[in-house]
């Protein structure tokens, strides 16, 4: 890497490559970052009973989240305090949290009560044997915990993005969809995918049509960041002054974006085929935001705030650090990216969907899908959209290792919540030195 590489431009953002492939700096991310931050668990529909256990693992730490006979939620590090055993396996409701190996058992609120033979451990003080204990909180129906205890309190994190999420009440939706697969590239090559819509043109350019990446809006919002994408519109790239010539594209595009209502995808197709003509200054953004807004009052999620292109605008909220929710009202479609292990070269994606509960609702759909380099493949289990996306992950992770490329180069405004995630996590390692 030459001089001229990196400083001809002092004001260029540049990421070292090494960031994403690094055995050594993903361990650093295990002990300065992830042991630190809060983080996602589940939804509390997922421990709705007494006794409902929620496993998960936080890169190689196991732990388990549990409803509590109080009704509270607790989180543990899931480990047996006599050999290491995991003691739970899998998600399910229990009474007690009881090791396979030896036998010895926990309550529900991480108490020992039961070691086989305790004579011969000296009769040990129950409150040693404690099952340690992780901080908890809520927020829009999510469960977040955080294994530090000298952590800022949930509330204080969170706060930069509440109020603008508040009015989508995610608290009231229910799961539609978890579907997850692993991906060969680093986790942050997975969330910075899904923080930019410069990508769009090029990745999804059947989308320009009716998204408009250029007038997108980027904000830092405390450790986390906000874009809100317009949407139902053409691309600002393309110039195109009179809709009318493009409205069956349009069209085409927004139909699979949103759940509208069966007579307003009717009302759409009929404006698509020409069948209704807009009048002159009316533009398709206006029709879907009205449909929008109709469609969330007829149910029962209109917010007094929403105004204008809130009714339609995608709100990404970027939930430090790899946690992306989007939500329109009355829908949320999120996606989060959690590292494989010590694995800088592999994640696991998760595409979360959550509605508000419908009468004729069916069980959420929950899978783990093995991973495919195949395009068809890929479209029929993703659609349309995310299988674009699908293929520049494994490449960029690819390209990162080649060696040829030291660092990566951010744009400065449209690339912005990219950098900030770097300078985010910078800040956590900071105060944590490698060991
Ligand atoms: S390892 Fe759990 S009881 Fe022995
Ligand atoms: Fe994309």
């Amino acid at each position: 890497v030459t001089v001229r590489d990196v400083t001809s431009r002092s004001d260029l953002r540049l990421v070292a490559t090494e960031r994403y492939t690094s055995p050594g700096f993903a361990r650093r991310e295990a002990d300065g970052l992830w042991g630190h931050v809060w983080q996602m668990v589940c939804r509390e529909e997922d421990v709705a009973a007494v006794g409902d256990c929620w496993t998960h693992v936080i890169v190689d730490q196991p732990i388990v989240v549990v409803r509590t006979p109080s009704g509270a939620l607790r989180a543990f590090h899931n480990v047996c305090r006599h050999r290491g055993n995991l003691i739970q396996r899998d998600c399910a409701n229990t009474t007690e949290l009881r090791c396979s190996y030896h036998g010895w058992c926990w309550s529900l609120d991480g108490e020992n009560t039961a070691i086989v033979d305790p004579e011969e451990f000296g009769w040990p003080d129950p409150e040693v044997l404690r099952l340690p204990e992780l901080r908890l909180a809520t927020w829009g129906g999510f469960v977040f915990v955080n294994p530090d205890r000298e952590a800022p309190p949930f509330e204080e994190w969170i706060a930069p993005l509440a109020a603008d999420a508040a009015p989508y009440r995610m608290a009231d939706m229910r799961w539609q969809a978890v579907v997850s697969t692993t991906v060969p590239c680093n986790w942050k090559v997975g969330v910075e995918a899904f923080i930019e819509s410069y990508h769009i043109p090029a990745t999804h350019p059947q989308g320009t049509c009716a998204t408009d990446d250029t007038s997108a809006v980027y904000e830092e919002r405390g450790e986390h960041g906000l874009m809100v994408i317009s949407m139902g519109r053409p691309s600002g790239r393309l110039g195109i002054l009179d809709e009318t010539p493009i409205l069956a594209d349009m069209v085409d595009g927004v139909i699979p974006l949103q759940k509208l209502l069966p007579h307003q995808l009717e009302r759409l197709r009929r404006i698509g085929d020409g069948s209704e003509v807009l009048p002159p200054g009316v533009k398709l953004r206006d029709v879907l935001i009205d449909l929008s807004r109709e469609r969330a009052v007829a149910g029962g999620w209109a917010d007094p705030s929403f105004e204008g292109g809130d009714w339609y605008d995608q709100h990404e909220f970027h939930v430090f650090p790899n946690l992306v929710l989007g939500v329109i009202p009355g829908e949320l479609f999120g996606f989060r990216f959690l590292p494989d292990g010590l694995d800088p070269d592999s994640c696991t994606f998760e595409m979360l969907s959550l509605r508000f509960p419908e009468p004729d609702q069916r069980p959420a759909k929950r899978a783990h899908v093995p991973y495919s380099g195949d395009d068809e493949a890929r479209r029929a289990t993703w659609g349309a959209i995310l299988h674009q996306d699908f293929a520049n992950l494994e490449s960029v992770q690819r390209g990162m290792h080649s060696g040829s490329l030291h660092h990566v180069r951010l744009a400065r405004r449209q690339e912005l919540l990219i950098a900030h995630l770097h300078d985010v996590i910078d800040n956590y390692l900071a105060r944590r030195p490698a060991r």
